[in-house]
């Protein structure tokens, strides 16, 4: 028998597992067409501001992407909780493979049977986290950018994903204002994630070299490509610990990569700067977020 799909999600929540910088920011999302999110992590303070981020952020997303009613994100304290009666559960724990598999073993267990369960993992295949998972017919990656801002999204399966789930992910996600694309094979890094890989590892190590400054870096490329921000801003956005832990892994896949960008990111990590999420990371934040000003310039 195939693997059953939650065509009916009337009355049935989203599950999110992990309430950091992208977690908080996919129950956002999948709240601006009512209904219930549930977010569960195991930090009360993270829960907390998952649930402050997303009753600031609905509603101006729901306007701006046309969509609505505003549904709501309630925190979990109980992953199995949260998961209870859910159509879909998204995964957006750190970038350990070790707890992915973990969490994934889990979540087989404690999901309704016909719930997808989907990955957002910026760099590892969900074919490695399926070891501890009965049903692996309905897990797949569904990797987010940095939503409501940016809402490609790659959609990668397993090795062993039913074509009906994908298809299901690629005909639902753009009611929640998501637009999927299919990595048509396996890909460590996906589809867009590889050409950002690409860009983040090349503007650290001109920095590391000394060639350059991480402002006169976002400068140029704002210039040239003509976007908002540029590579250092949105590192500090991604967190430089998540990028580290992204990059180990391309790394650790293909040894000729230079050391630099891995060097200057611990350094940066090493003095506590994660980005935005610590209050600084290359530039300093106010409390809204905003740059004030670039470091160790
Ligand atoms: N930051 C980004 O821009 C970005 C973009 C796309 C994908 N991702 C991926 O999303 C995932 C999460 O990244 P993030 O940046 O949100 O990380 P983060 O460090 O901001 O948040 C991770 C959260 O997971 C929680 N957590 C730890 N163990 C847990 C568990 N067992 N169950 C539930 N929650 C747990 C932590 O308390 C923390 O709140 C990673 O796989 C990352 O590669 C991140």
């Amino acid at each position: 028998m195939g693997q059953p799909l939650p065509e009916d999600r009337s009355g049935r929540p989203v599950a999110v597992i992990g309430a950091g910088t992208l977690g908080r920011r996919i129950a956002m999302m999948f709240a601006t067409r009512g209904g219930t999110v549930r977010i569960f992590d195991p930090s009360a303070e993270q829960r907390q501001a998952a649930v402050d981020y997303a009753a600031q952020a609905l509603p101006a997303t729901v306007r701006d992407l046309g969509l609505g009613p505003a549904g709501t994100v309630e925190a979990s304290d109980d992953q199995a909780r949260a998961v209870r009666d859910a159509w879909l559960v998204v995964e957006a724990v750190p970038e350990k493979l070790d707890l992915k598999r973990k969490v994934f073993g889990q979540l087989d267990a404690e999901a309704p049977e016909d719930a997808i369960l989907a990955s957002n993992s910026s760099s590892y295949a969900s074919r490695l986290f399926i070891d501890e998972v009965a049903r692996p017919e309905r897990v797949l990656n569904t990797h987010f950018y940095m939503p409501p801002a940016t809402n490609a999204l790659d959609v990668m399966s397993c090795g062993k994903t039913e074509p009906s789930v994908i298809d299901f992910v690629k005909r639902v996600f753009p009611d929640y204002g998501l637009h999927p694309f299919e990595v048509r094979r396996e890909s460590t890094g996906f589809i867009f994630n590889r050409i950002w890989a690409a860009i983040k590892r090349e503007s650290l190590e001109v920095v590391y070299e000394g060639v350059s400054t991480p402002q006169d870096v976002d400068a140029m490329f704002k210039l040239n490509f003509g976007t908002k921000a540029g590579p250092f801003q949105m590192m500090d956005q991604v967190g430089l610990d998540v990028v580290l832990d992204i990059e180990d892994h391309y790394a650790a896949e293909n040894p000729s990569l230079p050391e630099g960008p891995r060097k200057l990111l611990r350094e940066y990590i090493g003095k506590g700067r994660l980005g935005v999420k610590s209050g600084a990371g290359f530039y300093d934040y106010a409390k809204d977020g905003k740059p004030q000003e670039a470091w160790g310039s």
